[in-house]
């Protein structure tokens, strides 16, 4: 029932998170750098593409090692089998892709807000409030600019892990 349960909410914050990477990268992205899209709307996508990353990087790891320990101890498990070089495969990708996400938003409100310590960041993350300033607020193509080659990342990223998520329900052997 634990195991089960631990499936579901993976499962669905895997593909909440790995969604709405795609969805940012695909809807807004391209629409901000060619002017359609707001500032004050690409900066809320941002936002809100930050904490659905901040939530998650908190359940997928959580389940992650509960999975780990139902079902690849003794550890070398992880070592000797197709499934367990998936499973590590799937650790090291949602490293990474959190990493470019944070790093990504941060790079962007440093654009608007130069002196943010990673502290005020990892409490605040970049909420549509802190675009005050008017005219001297760099516009939604310019915001883009910065975060795009982050963003275009992770969706490269986001689909390797569903790839890697499709072989360990489909087909890796052993
Ligand atoms: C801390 C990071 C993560 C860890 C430690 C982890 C670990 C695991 C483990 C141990 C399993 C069970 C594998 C098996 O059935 O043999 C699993 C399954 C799965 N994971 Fe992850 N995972 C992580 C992140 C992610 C992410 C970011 C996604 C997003 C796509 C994801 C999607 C899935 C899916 C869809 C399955 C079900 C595959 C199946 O049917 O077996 N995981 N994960």
């Amino acid at each position: 029932m634990l195991l089960t349960t631990a499936f579901v909410f993976h499962v669905v914050s895997g593909a909440l998170w790995t969604g709405a990477t795609l969805y940012v990268v695909y809807a807004t992205v391209p629409r901000a750098t060619d002017g359609t899209l707001g500032r004050e709307a690409f900066v809320d996508a941002a936002h809100r593409l930050l904490m659905v990353t901040r939530w998650t990087g908190v359940v997928l790891p959580v389940t992650g090692a509960y999975l780990i320990w139902r079902l690849y101890v003794p550890l070398d498990a992880l070592v000797t089998t197709g499934r367990g070089w998936a499973v590590l495969a799937m650790l090291s990708l949602w490293g990474v892709m959190n990493g470019l996400v944070e790093v990504g938003v941060l790079r962007m409100r440093r654009e608007v807000d130069p002196d943010v310590g990673w502290g005020r960041y990892m409490a605040e993350g970049f909420p549509v409030e802190r675009l005050t300033g008017g005219a001297s607020v760099p516009g939604a193509a310019q915001l883009a600019a910065v975060v795009r080659p982050y963003l275009l990342a992770s969706g490269a990223l986001a689909v390797l892990l569903l790839v890697d998520a499709a072989l360990l329900a489909g087909g890796v052997p052993g």
